[in-house]
């Protein structure tokens, strides 16, 4: 194993070498006498842990040059754990030091059995925030405006959204269900001049027919049986807004003659009213069906669609995202263990290539919830496939006896291994855990043919 860096900053060459001597079984040390020296061999080695005495050279006997080259550390990078060599009675200087981001403190003569457990912890620490800081910088670089994503395909959505979010133009947003439609529309609105205004989303598909034209337009007092009051629509309530459609593959043809309108004339009438009122509102439309074959059927207008379709974006199924399922699944697994305080640290083996197997038909919203809920059930520190309900016992299984069973399900595992690794004995021996020669006499056990 590679020994960590340590940077040992000691003016007094005779205490240097016994450190040297003390440590350099445990570390890779790197020695230095003076400040200018130190900071040199710091911006070269950038190690986790540096020891310091205050009192260097020009001033031995002072403690500044100490202060200033443990700010300067501090400066390249706060996550080094510095540990402050100081003469015994100067606790004040200490004290200082600590309060200037310094880890610990230790008196001449030194412990060096003390001084290895502070050291051991230090690296501990340290390594521990180098991490977290590339695992924050490279989530800060995947995602877009809460919506993860490294793939190719969710990149250029990303770059989409960018470039169209500041225009008024309507977009339509296509996408199987849960591949995030709504999340899509919520970043177009909260990048454009429009944030500050209402965002107002319509669910075409959820309203019964009969209340949706005054759920969107509203209605005037006595408009119909029960229309006591008078009351705005949603596109009014847009006024300069977002106005989210979705589900439109689901709005009637009535209606969708009267939204065709209000997006050419950017104006509504309420039911049973007279007065045209103006709605300067950007509109997004969202569906999981196909509308061309909606139009086919003249179930949907065509006029409409290129209306609404100024601008297409088509989300991606999850299986078809490369390298973002295990992304948003880490992700998913790390906001749901903090939110319900569960000490759950990543995926088993298994569980991690079940996830990646698997066809995710209720692309991302499945994965969130699949993995919310094998948080709230897992019992050990790492997801099992199994707390992904992903091996619920095959219920033909329970009618063989145990030998058939196990022969059943290793026939299973070696097949679908075999289909994976696209028939490679080699690989898919690895996968399972055996030797080839051992998946060999298996295979031919079962009567799986090779190649
Ligand atoms: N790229 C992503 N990164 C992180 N979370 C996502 C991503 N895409 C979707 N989600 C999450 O998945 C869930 C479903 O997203 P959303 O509601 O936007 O999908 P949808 O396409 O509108 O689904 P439906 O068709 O069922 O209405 C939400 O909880 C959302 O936060
Ligand atoms: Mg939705």
């Amino acid at each position: 194993m590679k020994r960590p860096k340590l940077l040992i900053i000691e003016d007094d060459e005779e205490l240097r070498t016994q450190m040297k001597w003390a440590l350099a079984q445990d570390y890779n040390v790197i020695m230095a006498g003076d400040r200018e020296s130190a900071m040199s061999s710091f911006r070269k080695e950038a190690p986790l842990v540096v020891t310091l005495d205050l009192g260097l050279p020009p001033q031995p006997t002072g403690v500044e040059e100490g202060f200033n080259t443990l700010a300067d550390i501090l400066n390249k990078d706060n996550t080094t754990k510095v540990i402050i060599i100081t003469g015994r009675g100067e606790k004040e200087n200490a004290l200082q030091a600590i309060a200037q981001g310094a880890y610990d403190f230790f008196y001449k003569p030194i412990q060096v059995d003390e001084l290895k457990v502070v050291l051991r912890r230090a690296f501990q620490v340290s390594q521990l925030e180098r991490e977290h800081r590339v695992l924050q910088q490279r989530l800060s670089r995947d995602t877009f405006e809460e919506m993860l994503g490294i793939c190719g395909k969710m990149q250029d959505v990303f770059s989409v959204i960018r470039k169209i979010s500041n225009t008024d133009a309507p977009v339509l947003i296509m996408g199987e269900s849960g591949t995030g439609k709504e999340l899509v529309a919520r970043a177009i609105h909260r990048l454009s001049a429009r944030q500050d205004k209402p965002f107002i989303v319509i669910n075409c598909g959820a309203i019964p027919e009969n209340l949706l034209e005054s759920e969107l337009f509203g209605h005037e007092k006595g408009a119909f049986t029960g229309a006591h009051i008078q009351r705005k629509g949603r596109i009014e309530m847009t006024e300069s807004g977002t106005l989210f459609l979705d589900e439109i593959g689901e709005l009637p043809l009535s209606l969708q003659v009267k939204i065709l309108r209000f997006l050419q004339e950017k104006v509504v009438e309420r039911v049973g009213g007279r007065e045209q009122i103006d709605v300067d509102a950007r509109v997004i439309a969202a569906t999981n069906r196909d509308l061309k074959e909606a139009m086919k059927d003249g179930r949907f207008r065509e006029d409409l669609y290129f209306r609404l379709g100024v601008i297409f974006i088509s989300l991606p199924p999850l299986r078809e995202r490369e390298g973002d399922v295990i992304l948003l699944a880490r992700n998913f697994l790390e906001r749901y263990a903090d939110e319900n305080r569960k000490k759950v640290k990543g995926f088993t083996n298994q569980a991690i290539n079940a996830i990646e197997q698997y066809a995710w038909p209720g692309n991302v919203r499945e994965l969130e919830n699949r993995i919310k809920r094998a948080v709230i059930m897992a019992e050990g520190r790492k997801i099992t496939s199994a707390d992904l309900e992903f091996e619920a016992l095959q219920p033909e299984y329970e009618r063989m006896g145990l030998k058939e069973a196990r022969d059943a399900l290793e026939k299973e595992m070696i097949l679908k291994a075999l289909a994976r690794n696209e028939e490679n004995v080699t690989k898919a021996a690895i996968d399972l855990g055996v030797s080839r020669p051992t998946l060999y006499d298996l295979m031919e056990k079962f009567g799986i043919p090779k190649e």
